[in-house]
């Protein structure tokens, strides 16, 4: 624990016997806040003062802040005069950049900044304490708060390809952004589904794509579509004057311009530049598809035309250029790809991929640019000045920071907000996935696979926002908060600062100050979480309930009724030896808080027996330990919740010990596809049985059924024989086939659940 927090507890704990202790949702929460006596009150002559005129942004900020929380609206003088807030630059090093100093006391407010954006986000923190509690009472109580960032990257993502966003909603998001003191704004402006970006030089490239004659709608597998034109795109003066609102509130935007994969829009647009010339739609379904742009030198004129554009409109110093999800089976068929890989001495369709990146690379740098490009940019040889953002998990961003090159952490399991949040039998459909706004608050940015010096690399981390199944600015708020709240504490505050019943009290009067802007938000935070483990007692499940601490008392029932506030408290384990169905609700006293949860554990021979696998399973898809396979729970059809554990290697055993010699009916385990997510099936399942576990015999060899989707059981008819030991040996295929998502890696296999009967 560094000097820096043992003076931050104990001045906390200082505020808690003060005279006013300040009720602070402060989120992220500040460095260092020195509680002191009395408090400020606003009144209809204070001012706003400013010590250097280039501040004017920000002092007209902070009167149309305090106008709209308080209903009127401080001058804007050079000197203060009155109950005045002053704001001030002063560099010193004892403020490093985007740092800021805000002091209360009873009679007047400094808020004193780095540089100018110290002096937005100190703004940012007043105007956010003024909205809590009564903001009739416009009294706000001393202290002052020492604050600076952690790190410099803190962005949000957002997808206006799959779902179209007004600028006016684009603005509103990017007023959250602000609130949370996030710094980036990631436009995903061009994809399959639509190209969004006004190119004068490319008028085709909206005209044409930035429409579709329909889009798909309903659970990803039922591959349903509507036929209702769909579209719109922003014009450069939008573009000009979202950058302009953005940059008023230090915010950086980033666009994105996918290539070479997701290019679509762009081929409807201009045939010509693909492998097979077309013709060319922009694409109605969610996915990966395997028409990209071909390396043509028509291409790269196209790409670098844009880009020059693109750099006019955003003067930011990272350009992202995508190069995600490339397939390469159009390249490996054409004659002008493969003539590209002679001429170059490129060995592969990777290092096509490569010098088409680098090319691009050379041009942004020429104009004094950098890049910034999705985790597959590292295949076939990283540009030699690119940033990398790593999404497939976290290894893309050590590989980049251990070759001395930034990375963004923005990985799948924790920073990807188009993921369920809370269980789905109370949530809109999501794309799948699962990360609640506990998970993201539990996230560390710097892998702890680097140095020191390695993490300097690590500019910070970025929560994602991919919008195939979010269709309203409504549903992007909910599926933005609280988890972006949660990731913003994450890149803001230091390190050490991990306190989740603490930040969950901040989020509660976060809540009320959201709902009182009409800004939506998730509340399953409320929602009761259960976990399974074993027992020293086999063939027991143990449960766990669960709620982010101080949030109220878990009430729940074993019988199958509606959880009440009279009902059992759950204070510790429960434990069970047969099939029952647990249901679980929060109260706070007599008020149910959150939706019942449910539960149901079904008992078959496996259940809560001792098993051995091997290998384990990867860590990142591994909540519930090995003992997820014998819990007597099976997953639903979608990768939503924790009963799913995940490998990504080319055989998995997994033996359960019976206790004692049982006569057999029949024996399963249960997989998932999901091949948009590189999940597989297994390609088969050997089903064994022993008796001393040492000898098996082969019961069966189970193969998918080629046409099966979501979750299926690789069983087999046991009747007859009678075994201790019941081994199922898993295989994958060994590699993705090329006309799937990330054809030639290694697929996951994901597993859920023994059965024996
Ligand atoms: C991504 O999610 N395809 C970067
Ligand atoms: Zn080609």
């Amino acid at each position: 624990m560094t000097h820096r927090i043992l003076f931050l507890c104990a001045l906390l704990s200082a505020g808690t016997v003060s005279a006013q202790p300040p009720t602070s949702s402060l989120i992220p929460l500040p460095v260092r806040v020195v509680p002191a006596e009395g408090a400020f009150t606003f009144d209809a002559a204070s001012t706003i003062a400013l010590d250097q005129r280039e501040l004017t942004d920000e002092g007209e900020f902070l009167r149309d802040g305090i106008r709209s929380l308080l209903g009127f609206a401080p001058m804007l003088l050079p000197a203060p005069k009155g109950r005045t807030v002053r704001l001030s630059i002063l560099q010193r090093d004892s403020i490093p950049a985007e740092g800021y100093t805000l002091a209360i006391t009873p009679d007047r407010i400094d808020i004193i900044g780095a540089d100018d954006a110290g002096v937005f986000h100190g703004i940012t923190s007043l105007l956010n304490m003024m909205h809590q509690g009564d903001n009739a009472s416009p009294g706000i109580a001393c202290r002052t708060i020492t604050d600076l960032p952690r790190f410099a990257w803190r962005g949000m993502h957002l997808d206006v390809c799959r779902h179209f966003f007004p600028v006016a909603f684009v603005k509103r998001y990017i007023d959250l952004l602000a609130r949370y003191k996030m710094n980036r704004f990631h436009w995903h402006l061009t994809d399959d589904q639509g190209w969004r970006i006004e190119i004068k030089k490319y008028p085709k490239l909206t005209q044409v794509g930035a429409w579709r004659n329909g889009s798909q709608y309903g659970p990803y597998n039922q591959h349903t579509f509507d036929s209702t034109r769909y579209g719109g795109f922003y014009t450069q003066e939008q573009i000009r004057d979202v950058v302009a609102y953005a940059q008023a509130r230090h915010i950086t935007v980033v666009p994105e311009i996918e290539m070479p994969g997701h290019a679509l829009a762009a081929l409807a647009a201009y045939p010509e530049l693909g492998c097979t010339g077309g013709p060319y739609a922009v694409e109605r379904g969610w996915g990966v598809f395997d028409d990209v742009f071909c390396p043509k030198e028509e291409t790269f004129t196209l790409l670098q035309n844009v880009l020059a554009e693109v750099m006019e409109l955003f003067p930011g110093e990272y350009i992202h250029i995508g190069g995600d999800e490339c397939p390469k089976v159009r390249w490996k068929a054409c004659p002008h790809c493969q003539s590209v890989m002679e001429r170059e001495g490129l060995k592969d369709e990777h290092e096509l991929q490569s010098y088409f990146i680098k090319r691009i690379e050379r041009f942004v740098n020429e104009h004094g640019r950098k890049i910034i490009g999705w985790d597959e940019i590292l295949e076939g040889g990283l540009a030699p000045n690119a940033a990398v953002m790593s999404w497939r998990g976290t290894e893309g961003g050590i590989a980049a920071a251990q070759s001395g090159h930034y990375a963004v952490m923005s990985p799948g399991s924790h920073c990807y907000f188009d993921h369920y949040q809370g269980d789905p039998a109370f949530e809109p459909l999501a794309i799948g996935g699962f990360t609640t706004v506990q998970k993201v608050y539990g996230y560390e940015p710097v892998p702890a696979e680097l140095t020191p010096a390695e993490a300097k690399y690590i500019l910070g981390a970025q929560g994602n926002l991919w919008t195939e199944y979010i269709l309203t600015p409504e549903h992007v708020e909910y599926m933005a908060l609280p988890r972006m709240a949660a990731l913003a504490e994450r890149v803001w505050s230091p390190k050490e600062v991990r306190d989740e019943g603490a930040f969950v009290r901040r989020l509660e009067l976060e809540f009320e100050n959201l709902g009182a802007m009409g800004i939506h938000f998730s509340k399953s935070l409320y929602n009761v979480e259960f976990s399974t483990k074993g027992s020293k007692k086999r063939g027991q499940v143990n449960t766990e309930l669960s709620v982010a601490p101080g949030l109220g008392e878990i009430r729940y029932t074993t019988d199958g009724s509606e959880p009440t506030d009279t009902s059992a408290r759950f204070f510790s384990t429960i434990e069970q030896r047969g099939s029952a169905t647990i249901k679980a609700a929060l109260f706070g006293g007599n008020k149910k808080l959150g939706n019942t949860t449910a539960l149901t554990l079904t008992f078959d021979k496996a259940t809560g027996r001792a098993l051995q696998v091997e290998p384990g399973p990867d860590e990142r898809y591994d909540d519930g330990g090995i003992f997820t396979l014998v819990n007597g729970v099976s997953a639903g059809a979608k990768r939503v919740n924790h009963e799913w554990l995940g490998w990504c290697t080319s055989q998995v055993t997994v033996t359960v010990d019976l206790g004692s010699e049982e006569g057999l009916a029949h024996a399963g385990i249960g997989g998932l596809e999901e091949r948009s997510s590189w999940i597989h099936p297994p390609e088969s399942v050997t089903i064994a049985t022993s008796s001393d576990g040492q000898t098996f015999t082969d019961a069966a060899t189970v193969r998918p059924d080629p046409k099966a989707s979501g979750r299926m059981e690789f069983g087999t008819d046991l009747s007859g024989r009678s075994a201790r030991y019941v081994r199922f040996t898993v295989r994958t295929l060994p590699a993705i086939p090329d006309d799937q998502p990330g054809a030639g890696n290694l697929p996951w296999l994901f597993l859920d659940e023994v059965h024996v009967r």
